[in-house]
């Protein structure tokens, strides 16, 4: 049998090993010896990052995963947006111009629903809106789509990990069919990789960032992925994160950041990993195809 068929076969069977063990309810990221493209932040070079637009683009493209970043307002609301100040993405120097620095912590849900986080991408996206993670996520299902779930700044956020967390289970988000292959939260801060396997230890999780491989054995006590820069990527290092085995009893998956051009996507192909997290997914995904 050719090798990709053999890989293809040999992942069904973990997938359907994976969907009837209780003990290891979590799946593959990739499909087979292929890995898969993660719309970054939504489609996010033909809409604008983190809008419900850019879940649509993605899901047009025929996307199945979208990364997205969550943060928390002034009065407690889960909302998706990447930087800690509003000013980038939105026109809130114009609406607040006295609230500098413009940290998301510092406004209220209701402040942050007024504002346009379309026009500064280009005039077809204005009045689009930073979306609450509950419309987010009920955007993501809607299309039948995926979640990889970036918890940003959790320092920021005291207990954002079990906000998060319950805000997923009141969506539906934390039953077997989503555990089982439709969610992974990740995090650049171990701590609240940790946490959220501690709260939640069914949820699949991955850290940001490339870990000495002598601390490998220590990341793959919470988290079932690995997600470093695709600059940081070697073959050697897949392969070292891919011979341990995460918290799921699989061996940790590897998704890289952030690859917009083909090349680069078939030179971290090529190295093995399970997933590229791109803001042109379609791109990557016509590059590791065939
Ligand atoms: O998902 C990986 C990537 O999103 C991490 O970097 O800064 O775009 O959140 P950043
Ligand atoms: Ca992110």
């Amino acid at each position: 049998m050719h090798t990709r068929a053999v890989a293809a076969s040999t992942t069904a069977l973990l997938g359907v090993a994976a969907l009837l063990s209780p003990a290891s309810p979590v799946g593959a990221v990739g499909y087979g010896a292929r890995p898969s493209a993660i719309a970054h932040r939504g489609a996010s070079a033909y809409a604008p990052e983190n809008t419900l637009a850019a879940v649509d683009k993605a899901a047009e493209l025929g996307i199945r995963w979208v990364e997205n970043d969550v943060q928390r307002t002034r009065d407690g609301e889960l909302v998706v947006l990447h930087d800690d100040s509003l000013r980038r993405t939105t026109n809130v120097e114009e609406v607040f111009p006295d609230r500098a620095p413009w940290k998301v912590k510092d406004f209220t849900a209701a402040e942050i629903a007024r504002l346009d986080a379309g026009s500064w991408f280009g005039p077809a996206y204005a009045g689009a809106r930073v979306p609450t993670l509950k419309q987010f996520v009920k955007r993501v299902e809607r299309h039948h789509q995926k979640l990889l779930l970036e918890i940003k700044n959790p320092q920021l956020y005291p207990g954002i990990e079990r906000q998060t967390l319950k805000l997923l289970s009141n969506e539906g988000w934390l039953d077997r069919r989503h555990l089982a292959g439709r969610l992974v939260v990740q995090s650049f801060s171990a701590d609240c990789v940790r946490t959220v396997h501690e709260l939640k230890p069914g949820v699949k999780t991955g850290f940001l960032g490339t870990p000495s491989v002598t601390d490998l054995p220590v990341y793959a006590a919470f988290a079932d992925q690995i997600n470093p820069s695709h600059g940081s990527l070697s073959p050697g290092y897949v392969s070292a994160v891919h011979a341990f085995t995460g918290p799921h009893g699989r061996a940790l998956e590897v998704l890289t950041w952030t690859v917009d051009d083909a090349a680069t996507a078939q030179r971290v192909a090529g190295y093995g990993v399970d997933g590229i997290i791109s803001n042109k997914p379609d791109v990557v995904r016509e590059a590791v195809r065939g």
